[in-house]
């Protein structure tokens, strides 16, 4: 079987994508340093697949580890690079800790891939290196705005090194520019783990609907939508997971157009956080209780993502609904409660 590693593999994008690299024939190989993660993960991902995959607990900040892990695993045949932190306003409070892991943890990886005769590398990004696109839906040649927080910055950092370093060795890449990755495994075995309160929008909605919160703060009702509040294109973890295992199949299969390809991993269709409420109480049965409060910092009114490259470039389409997404954050998280 092909290996691949998945660093920050036991993530709630990461530990997905383990599941569906398996589906394919793919063995996964798992790097996460648990600092944003639970061992717990593994044994969910088993109940899934049958099989425990490999399980490296190190830190790719650390050089000597991560040159360790590649003298160790000389079969590994492509990298998916989930590892980074995530937390927008943490990375304002703390833009060094954002800047060693996301930058340098990449950088090491990329070193060992360019001691390899070829390597295929796909890289978690986000569409927040668009920053307020002029222009709904976005595609993937719109221009990537001066980001909004060094977390944002981390991920255009991390791009423009990818092209740099794909021009001049045997490294073929492709980034992955997530939208806003929600849901849980119909299993309910994996979901989202957020640490302490939720900053994003759907963990913080279920975990009120199951009483942990009391209300939700809906941030700003005063933008320029037909709500007033914020735009996003919601994407189920699955679908966004299913992405990632056709990237690399693409890459393997040197289907792959240029050195390095950029594709939006959306569903194509904006969700304003009433609607995400609306869907979420018809899903749940339960009332949301919400009340409007002032604009969050750096947020931005709308973003959702053209998928006619992914459509027919890549050859993926999302397939889950808002409502079916919702659904499966919502058994996942009454699932979590109850152990
Ligand atoms: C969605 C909408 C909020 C919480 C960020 C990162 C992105 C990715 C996903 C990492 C916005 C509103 C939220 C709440 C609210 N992160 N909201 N009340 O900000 O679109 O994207 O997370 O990969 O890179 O930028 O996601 O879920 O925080 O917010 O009203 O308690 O919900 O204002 O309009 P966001 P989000």
């Amino acid at each position: 079987m092909k290996k691949v590693l998945v660093t920050g593999g036991l993530g709630f994008i990461g530990s997905h994508t383990v599941v569906e690299l398996h589906n394919a024939g793919f063995e996964a190989i798992i790097i996460d340093n648990l600092s944003n993660s639970s061992i717990d993960v593994l044994d969910g991902i088993y109940r899934i697949i049958g099989k425990k995959p490999i399980f490296e607990n190190l830190d790719l900040r650390d050089k000597s580890s991560v040159q360790n892990f590649f003298a160790k695993y000389t079969d590994v045949v492509g990298v998916i690079h989930f590892a980074a932190s995530k937390a927008v306003g943490e990375s304002v409070e703390n833009p060094l800790l954002y800047y060693e892991n996301n930058i340098n943890a990449l950088v090491y990886v990329l070193q060992e891939l360019t001691k390899m005769a070829e390597a295929s590398f796909i890289f978690s990004s986000s569409c927040t290196v668009y920053g307020q696109a002029e222009q709904m839906p976005i595609t993937e040649d719109a221009s990537v705005q001066p980001a909004m927080s060094p977390y944002g910055n981390t991920k255009q950092i991390g791009e423009e090194i990818i092209n740099d370093v794909a021009k001049v060795s045997s490294i073929n890449a492709i980034l992955l520019r997530y939208f806003n990755p929600v849901g849980a495994h119909p299993s309910a075995e994996i979901g989202e783990l957020p640490i302490g309160v939720p900053q994003n929008l759907v963990p913080f909605i279920t975990q009120t609907g199951i009483g942990l919160r009391e209300q939700l703060s809906v941030y700003g009702d005063d933008y320029p939508t037909p709500d007033g509040t914020a735009i996003r294109d919601y994407i189920h973890v699955v679908d966004l997971a299913k992405a990632h295992v056709v990237a690399m199949q693409r890459l393997l299969n040197k289907q792959n157009l240029a050195k390095v390809e950029t594709f939006n991993l959306g569903t194509g269709k904006g969700s304003s956080v009433l609607e995400v409420i609306t869907a979420f109480e018809k899903v749940s049965g339960k009332k949301l209780p919400y009340k409007i409060v002032g604009r969050r910092e750096g947020d931005i009114t709308s973003a959702y993502a053209n998928t006619d490259k992914a459509n027919k470039v890549l050859g993926w389409k999302a397939q889950s609904s808002l409502e079916e997404s919702l659904a499966s954050a919502w058994k996942w998280e009454q699932k979590i409660r109850k152990n």
